[in-house]
């Protein structure tokens, strides 16, 4: 293989380029332009629930659900060990105590069996992340929440166009956040969702995304000047961000399409002779995966790093995933308790690429690759 295939690339839409020249000819480049009102539209139809912002990035729109909660000390937020720095961060920028939450052995979501231990009297909020776009486990966990009186939030950054049980990922939770980083299928650069499917936290989030003012208010003609309301910052998406989304969003049948087709691909080439050294993602109904990630898990944990360096030496960007936040050299200060199946996932997991300017010879060739290093 002459060129490195890279572990994501960025999709490039047909009509992005065209919709950024509008914005420039608009002058309206900042937020909260045309750009912004149809990607806005377009998750409204998506979601048919609720309402939603967008926001510079899924971080973003975290930090906003976390402003929303109101957390006083002592409040604590339950998140998952294994899983990306912001998705705890934007809790504990807030003052909440991180609690963090074991995946599950067969997968690197966490669970009801194993958050429902670690639910008290403190407990405001549990934060899922779904893994690879996978939704195992959601509707457990919303019933747990539920049980409970606490909020449920989906941390669906790698999880837009996944399926849960005939919803979409991102449609459980009281609040959900979405990303389009550039190693999203879907992609602005950097940028990200808050869907809020309940409407109690919907006026007060569109205060938190415009800096703590009412300015959306303001630009409708609701109230004559703007003033400072509550707590807020800078969340919003520029028209700029925007204009590529929209593009991608309406194009997404056909990106996942694509996606479907490598990843499909991969389970057929990986899926026989290989059993006594990797396993392949659960990818069950009804948690149908938007084919955000690829990846195999290696059953011994100290061939992991052999097996990403060899990949690598044959052209090929294979690489590890989360770290296991609870022995984070700054995660540490929240743990109580050893987080073994996030360890687990954090030691035996290897990402393979998957993005739309492969081919179908890539995917052979990477497939051919696993199989000689563990000949
Ligand atoms: C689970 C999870 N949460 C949050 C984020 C942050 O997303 P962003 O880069 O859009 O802020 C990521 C990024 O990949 C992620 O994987």
């Amino acid at each position: 293989m002459d060129q490195f295939i890279s572990l994501n690339r960025p999709y490039t839409a047909i009509k992005q380029l065209g919709y950024i020249q509008d914005v420039f000819d608009s002058g309206n480049w900042s937020s909260q332009g045309r750009y912004t009102s149809k990607c806005n539209q377009f998750f409204r139809d998506y979601f048919e629930t609720g309402d939603n912002l967008l926001t510079h990035s899924c971080t973003a729109a975290l930090e906003i659900a976390a402003l929303l909660l109101d957390l006083a000390e002592g409040d604590e937020v339950i998140v998952p060990a294994f899983t990306f720095v912001t998705t705890a961060s934007a809790f504990a920028l807030r003052g909440a105590r991180i609690v963090w939450a074991d995946s599950t052995r067969e997968h690197p979501n966490i669970s009801a069996e194993t958050v429902r231990p670690l639910i008290n009297q403190k407990t405001k909020a549990v934060v899922m992340v779904h893994y690879a776009g996978n939704s195992r486990g959601v509707e457990q966990l919303l019933a747990l929440c539920e049980e409970y009186g606490v909020q449920f939030i989906e941390d669906a950054a790698q999880a837009y166009f996944s399926r849960a049980g005939g919803r979409f990922a991102g449609s459980y939770g009281s609040m959900s956040a979405i990303s389009f980083h550039d190693t999203k299928p879907v992609s602005c650069g950097e940028g990200g969702l808050l869907q809020i499917n309940d409407q109690k936290w919907i006026d007060r989030a569109k205060v938190i995304l415009e800096k703590g003012t009412d300015r959306l208010l303001y630009l409708g003609g609701k109230v004559p000047e703007y003033n400072w309301r509550d707590l807020g910052s800078s969340y919003a998406a520029s028209e700029i961000q925007a204009a590529v989304l929209l593009a991608q969003l309406e194009e997404s049948p056909q990106i996942f399409l694509l996606r479907r087709a490598l990843w499909d691909q991969y389970v057929h080439l990986l899926s026989s002779g290989l059993d006594h050294v990797i396993k392949l993602p659960l990818n069950q109904i009804p948690y149908a995966n938007n084919t955000s990630v690829f990846y195999i898990e290696i059953i011994e944990a100290s061939r992991r790093n052999d097996c990403i360096s060899f990949l690598r030496s044959k052209g090929i960007g294979a690489s590890f995933h989360y770290l296991n936040l609870c022995e984070s050299p700054f995660g540490c200060r929240y743990k109580t308790r050893d987080c073994p199946n996030a360890q687990y996932w954090a030691d035996h997991l290897i990402r393979l690429p998957l993005h739309t300017e492969m081919s179908a010879m890539d995917v052979h060739y990477i497939a051919e690759m696993v199989r000689r290093y563990f000949e």
